[in-house]
């Protein structure tokens, strides 16, 4: 069975762009069938994005990003971002929002829980 959450989801790949506006800057996302939320920005998600509170020192880890909303919007007010997914199609979608919104201090890698940040401290 096929969850967004799959480490290798099974359903056929689709992809959907959609655009948004939020905390003073717009934003183009791919979004992909078999990864979180595919064709739309999550309603707790937006919530989320809207009351984060962030710090232009900080170094943030975005752990299950999906494709990526919430570290690519983060990104804008902090240092550094850190955005892993265990979904491997999420991990490669969220990585071309990255490139797609010209966003550099933010990298996206691939693992469980903890495991791609072992030993790493952060702010948020
Ligand atoms: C509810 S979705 C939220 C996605 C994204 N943060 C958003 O708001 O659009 C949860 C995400 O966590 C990921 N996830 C689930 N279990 C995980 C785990 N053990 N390690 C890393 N990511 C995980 C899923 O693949 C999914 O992308």
């Amino acid at each position: 069975m096929s969850h967004y959450y799959s480490e290798e989801p099974n359903v056929p790949l689709k992809m959907k762009t959609i655009e948004f506006c939020i905390r003073g800057y717009c934003f183009k996302f791919i979004t992909a069938s078999g990864v979180f939320s595919f064709g739309k920005l999550d309603r707790g998600t937006e919530l989320l994005i809207e009351s984060m509170v962030l710090d232009d020192s900080w170094r943030v880890l975005d752990l299950g990003c999906g494709y990526g909303a919430i570290g690519i919007v983060a990104s804008r007010f902090v240092n550094y971002v850190v955005m892993t997914d265990v979904n491997r199609r999420a991990v490669k979608i969220a990585r071309k929002n990255l490139k797609i919104n010209g966003v550099r201090n933010a990298e996206v890698r691939w693992g469980s829980l903890y495991g791609p940040v072992r030993g790493e401290k952060f702010d948020t």
